[in-house]
């Protein structure tokens, strides 16, 4: 028998979707993708000619397993600038990709069986990562009727005193777009310390934030909570960087020490062309980065009142990320068993590719991605309201 963990992790649920949106795209069909969670922007010119550049210098060997120097320093300098607070460079570690900032936080903290709080809907790598690292992911909705999606403390309360390990907070949310405002934060912050738990801060999407909306900055408003938290972010995103695989963690020095350790064992460095492009990427910014935000920000608000006026869905505004969330439960009610049965049809019939919100544990939603044109934002939409009135 293989190894009794691995037999309980799932195949990741958006790919499939991707998977066979691109088998219909073989057949020569025209397939409106609202489904992929990756910028549809190509990566600024600064950072490939950075990129190009280093290749030429030859920098193509083996860097230190943790990353360059150069590259901690200026993400230091970088997260102090933006939050106010100050780390040291053996508190920060680069990842080949942010996933894998998630992957080491679950191997270096978790025991067999330990319990990791997981709000949901939630981005669908978390439960199977935390379940190969032998924890057990433990799910609290942070939906209501009243206030949609927002991030409540009170609502994860009486999971936390069962006791937990690790919490994973993904701000701004992947799928929802909720950013924990600076009063919970505060609460699950000092929570952390009452109660004996790391928080793992999800910072992928923090960069794509809309309506110059505040993003509270966790060790301002507690420095106290600076041990019991660990910070992830990612070139990914913000800088249209997916292929790259950059991402980093900042957490105390025993905890950056033991994943260290594991990386040097595992990956090695993250790829050494991609650290020096990673490097420019912050370095030489100009205003790169706000276009593109103010371009997803454009495509928010055209999806969201899209999407308000069909009949039977209900929408929140995203803060943040680039996806949109509707509940339309009572759109299918009656046509459809569910919104995986749904998607599909979507996708079959009217090829617009969406990910139903069973994949992040949210029956009744789907997530749909606005890293895509408007023109494929404005006629997925309008696919999706033919797909519901039929
Ligand atoms: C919430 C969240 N965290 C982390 C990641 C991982 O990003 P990467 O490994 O490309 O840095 C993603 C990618 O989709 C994500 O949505």
């Amino acid at each position: 028998m293989l190894n009794k963990r691995i037999l309980k992790i799932n195949k990741s649920s958006t790919l499939a979707i991707v998977e066979k949106a691109k088998e219909l795209r073989n057949q020569g069909i025209d397939v409106i993708t609202l489904s992929v969670g990756e910028p549809d922007f190509s990566t600024p010119n600064y950072i490939k000619q950075t990129g190009k550049g280093a290749i030429d210098d030859n920098k193509t060997r083996y860097t230190a397993a943790s990353g360059i120097k150069e590259l901690k320093e200026a993400l230091i300098k970088r997260y102090k600038e933006e939050q106010g607070v100050e780390f040291s460079l053996n508190e920060i570690i680069i990842h080949p990709g942010s996933k894998f900032s998630i992957y080491l936080t679950a191997s270096v903290v978790l025991n067999e069986g330990e319990r990791v709080l997981i709000p949901s809907p939630y981005w669908v790598s978390y439960p199977e990562i935390i379940k190969a690292a032998g924890g057990e992911p433990v799910f609290v909705k942070y939906w209501d009727n009243q206030n949609g999606f927002q991030y409540s403390f009170e609502k994860f309360l009486p999971e936390i005193k069962r006791g937990i390990k690790l919490f994973i907070l993904s701000s701004p949310s992947n799928p929802t777009g909720a950013i924990m405002k600076g009063a919970e934060l505060k609460k699950l912050l000092q929570a952390s310390l009452d109660y004996d738990f790391y928080l793992l801060i999800d910072e992928c999407y923090r960069r794509l934030i809309f309506d110059n909306l505040e993003y509270p900055s966790p060790l301002k408003i507690l420095p106290e909570a600076k041990d019991k938290v660990l910070v992830s972010g990612s070139f990914s995103k913000t800088y249209a960087m997916t292929g790259w695989r950059i991402g980093w963690t900042f957490a105390n020095s025993e905890i950056i020490d033991y994943m260290g350790r594991l990386q040097s064992h595992s990956t090695s460095n993250p790829p050494t062309i991609s650290q020096y492009a990673a490097l420019a990427a912050i370095t030489q910014e100009k205003d790169e980065v706000d276009k593109m935000v103010m371009e997803y920000n454009k495509r928010r608000d055209m999806g969201y009142e899209l999407l308000k006026n069909i009949n039977g869905v209900m929408i929140q505004k995203p803060e943040g990320a680039f996806y949109l969330f509707p509940n339309i439960k009572k759109a299918i009610k009656g046509k459809y068993d569910n919104t995986f049965q749904f998607a599909e049809k979507l996708l079959s019939k009217y090829h617009v590719a969406v990910v139903p919100g069973e994949a992040f544990g949210e029956e009744g939603f789907i997530r749909i991605s606005y890293a895509a044109s408007e023109k494929h934002i404005r006629e997925g939409i309008e696919k999706i309201k033919q797909a519901l009135n039929e």
